[in-house]
């Protein structure tokens, strides 16, 4: 059995978590910035960084505190290297670095998207490899066959924004504040999604790839256009956004014979409709569907501990020199999506 102290800070939340290699969670801790990022309506990545100097140490201190263990006590120490905004992930990199050097323990310097991919095998102690996992976030929108410990294969990928994304930019322009997928979730309740006809971008096209662009544009129109309610632009989008999901997911699995189970992980797994339709295509496939607790899900630093401690457990450590990427494809080999943009 080993223990990991988790670092977390690709993003806009800094996190710190204690795991051990037999999924027990002594302690986690997470500090948001919503606050500080509202008023830009996005993650702004020069206020992430600085918050991450100003509150990751404490976060460190509590964890070790609450699971009352002492630092010299940790097998390794594990932090996100990429991909994510460079500055908050040479924040909790160097801060890891500093933590293995001054107590001569080893050092693991994670993909943020492996510890997505794992993170379902820390709550769900029966999935087995393979599985198809279907990562949606603010920065992610990937379909990946998880094979193994460092074995992913990337089957799609979004030509433009994430899904997440496409949540924030779409409450933003439905004035809906920030971060945008639960205000979305919200207002969709009170709203017809049928109400506005709107577009199912690559829907049916023989690569499971997706795109979300052009529906952003298409809600915007349609508000414009002065004929829609605010709650049916806001579900006819979110509609629109599950139909493109599950389509893409379906084609996905059709290509990818022989997994164990479907799995969602990132921020808009937390999102219900998405959740249950999901739940739905696993079914008709005859495959259990996995969705890891909502905390576990977003961006937390339990899941870089249990990658690190699968990684520690097989001996895949790194020197001092890791580097901080803000670019790291968890597939090196996967081709880009046709159209695709600058994005990880
Ligand atoms: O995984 P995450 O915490 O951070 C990264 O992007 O890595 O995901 C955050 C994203 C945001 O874009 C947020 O709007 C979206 O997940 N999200 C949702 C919901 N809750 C969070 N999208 C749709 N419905 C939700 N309920
Ligand atoms: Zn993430």
């Amino acid at each position: 059995m080993s223990l990991i102290l988790g670092i977390e800070s690709s993003c806009d939340e800094t996190a710190a978590a204690l795991v051990t290699s037999d999924r027990r969670v002594l302690a986690h801790r997470l500090a948001g910035q919503e606050a500080a990022h509202r008023p830009f309506g996005g993650v702004v990545p020069e206020i992430a960084a600085r918050a991450h100097v100003e509150i990751l140490p404490r976060l460190v201190e509590e964890v070790l505190a609450e699971a009352d263990i002492a630092l010299d006590s940790v097998d390794a120490i594990a932090a996100t290297a990429g991909p994510g905004l460079i500055g908050g992930v040479m924040v909790g990199l160097v801060t890891a670095k500093g933590l293995a050097l001054a107590t001569g323990k080893p050092l693991i310097a994670l993909n943020h998207l492996e510890a997505h991919a794992l993170s379902p095998m820390l709550s769900d102690p029966d999935l087995d490899f393979p599985y198809l996992l279907l990562l949606v976030s603010g920065g992610h929108c990937q379909l990946l066959r998880v094979e193994g410990l460092g074995r992913y294969r990337r089957l799609a990928t979004t030509i433009d924004d994430a899904a997440g994304e496409a949540f924030d930019k779409t409450a933003k322009l439905l004035g809906l504040g920030y971060p945008g997928g639960p205000a979305v979730e919200a207002a969709a309740e009170a709203g017809d999604p049928r109400a506005v006809p709107l577009p199912r971008p690559l829907v049916g096209s023989d690569e499971p790839h997706f795109s979300f662009a052009g529906l952003k544009s298409a809600v915007l129109r349609a508000r414009e256009s002065g004929l829609y309610r605010g709650e049916d632009l806001a579900a006819s989008f979110q509609q629109a956004v599950v139909d493109c999901l599950v389509d893409r997911t379906a084609r996905a699995l059709d290509r990818s014979p022989g997994v164990n189970a479907l799995v969602v992980a990132g921020g808009v797994a937390a999102n219900t409709p998405i959740r249950s339709a999901l739940t739905g295509l696993a079914t008709a496939a005859d495959l259990p569907f996995v969705a890891p607790p909502l905390w576990l899900c977003t961006d937390n630093a339990a899941m870089i501990a249990w990658a690190g401690a699968l990684r520690f457990e097989a001996g895949l450590i790194d020197g001092l020199e890791a580097p901080a990427r803000a670019r790291w494809p968890l597939d090196p080999a996967a081709e880009p999506a046709r159209g695709a943009g600058v994005k990880a």
